[in-house]
């Protein structure tokens, strides 16, 4: 470390998450941390600190500071709500046969098609600050609610505009394939042809996706759809995520691993040969529990065998209008241990270490370690479980922003 930098953070305990510290947080306690530019320089035991001027100094007064939290799977950008289908779900009628009316995902794509730009950016933006306001620095948001050229490119141009103007980082996802236009009805192959000779390569060429996702369920696209898309994804030079065995076991998350998808989500009905298949290709699972308790799913994620096997767990709200209207990614923590079975730890890593491996930013952002993206939540709390127990009166106290200090939400 240079002797000046920029912001200097004393008197803190530090769950850095890093795997390579010993414990489940990687913890430094009465810590210190170096920031020069928008990222840290030097992090470790405060009485190691090596003399340094600095621009800034913040008095941590013993809080905790962990990684920004990063919420890898969202569909926050999205027109009209499904309230109406919320009740009909109450009565009895399953997410499934709502779709298979016309009802569910096309629903809000006909909001999304309807909604001009700057109407989808006004709804979107209070999902996205009340992620912020939990501590979530980094976002990934997908497209699936357009299922047309200009509709995708609409979504894709509203989330990355969303990322100007507050202090979050957001990738997004091309989800095209999320399902069958009505326009397409009975064409499948044709829709899939679409997105993959025109659809994906005009948002690569505007460069507006990081990833390319799908939904390969037997009420959305089949495995052999869902490679096409995959093989068209590589083609453009895009790494691929996969919407996987939600509801049944089909093969996706096989097919997810030979392709060395950054993650497979959901993921409630994989097999042994799956979580196999996973730990070998290094593809991360991603825990969507507020789908699971909207849909009063009962069929969980095999955990233990994704733990035994040393596949990554991330943790995300999934934020969606139909599975999963719950902006809150503390909220998922919780339920990720309360159904789910994921330690307090374990939740935490699913915010920051492994959904950086889900995104495929794990060089930059998840861990506290000089060299990575200074983006840090502190927390007035004792020990780092608290973040999955208690929810509500919790908010940080502080948030970093590439460094920045800035105001959290
Ligand atoms: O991740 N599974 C597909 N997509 C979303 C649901 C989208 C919707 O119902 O609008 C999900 O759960
Ligand atoms: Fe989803």
């Amino acid at each position: 470390m240079t002797e000046r930098c920029d912001l200097l953070i004393t008197n803190v305990h530090a769950a850095t998450m890093d795997p390579s510290l010993p414990g489940a947080y990687g913890a430094i306690e009465d810590a210190a941390v170096a920031v020069t530019g928008n990222r840290i320089v030097w992090i470790g035991p405060r009485r190691e600190l090596p003399e340094t001027a600095a621009d800034q100094i913040v008095d941590g007064e013993g809080q905790w500071l962990t990684p920004g939290l990063i919420d890898c799977h969202t569909h926050l950008v999205y027109g009209g709500h499904r309230a109406g289908e919320f009740a009909r779900r109450l009565g009895g009628e399953s997410y499934e046969d709502l779709a298979r009316a016309g009802g569910g995902i096309l629903s809000t794509v006909r909001s999304t098609r309807a909604a001009s730009a700057a109407d989808l950016y006004r709804s979107a933006e209070p999902r996205l600050k009340a992620l912020i306001r939990e501590g979530v620095t980094t976002v990934e948001i997908k497209s699936g609610y357009g299922l047309d050229l200009d509709t995708e490119l609409k979504q894709l141009r509203v989330a990355r505009r969303l990322a100007q103007h507050h202090p979050v980082n957001v990738t997004t996802t091309c989800l095209a394939a999320h399902a069958l236009p009505p326009e397409y009805d009975g064409r499948a192959d044709d829709y899939i042809a679409l997105v993959c000779d025109e659809i994906l390569p005009a948002v690569a060429k505007e460069q507006l996706a990081d990833a390319v996702d799908m939904f390969c369920e037997n009420i959305a696209f089949s495995v052999e759809q869902c490679q096409r898309v995959i093989d068209a994804a590589h083609r453009l030079d895009l790494p691929v995520k996969v919407h996987a065995e939600q509801l049944a076991s089909t093969g996706a998350t096989r097919m997810a691993a030979r392709a060395s998808a950054l993650s497979v989500d959901h993921i409630e009905y994989i097999t042994d040969e799956d979580v196999a298949a996973m730990a070998e290709s290094g593809t991360a699972a991603v825990l969507l529990p507020g789908a699971f308790y909207t849909l009063k799913e009962t069929r969980v994620p095999p955990v233990d065998k994704l733990r035994a096997a040393g596949v990554p767990m991330a943790i995300s709200t999934d934020l969606n209008p139909g599975t999963c209207p719950i902006a809150s990614l503390r909220l998922m923590m919780n339920m990720s241990c309360n159904l789910f079975g994921l330690t307090p730890a374990e939740a935490l890593a699913g915010v920051t270490r492994a959904a950086a491996r889900a995104l495929g930013i794990c060089c930059s952002r998840g861990v506290l370690r000089a060299g990575l993206r200074a983006d840090m939540v502190l927390w007035p709390m004792e020990s780092p479980d608290q973040l999955a127990y208690e929810l509500g009166a919790l908010q940080p106290a502080d948030v970093f922003f590439g460094g920045r200090h800035v105001t959290a939400g």
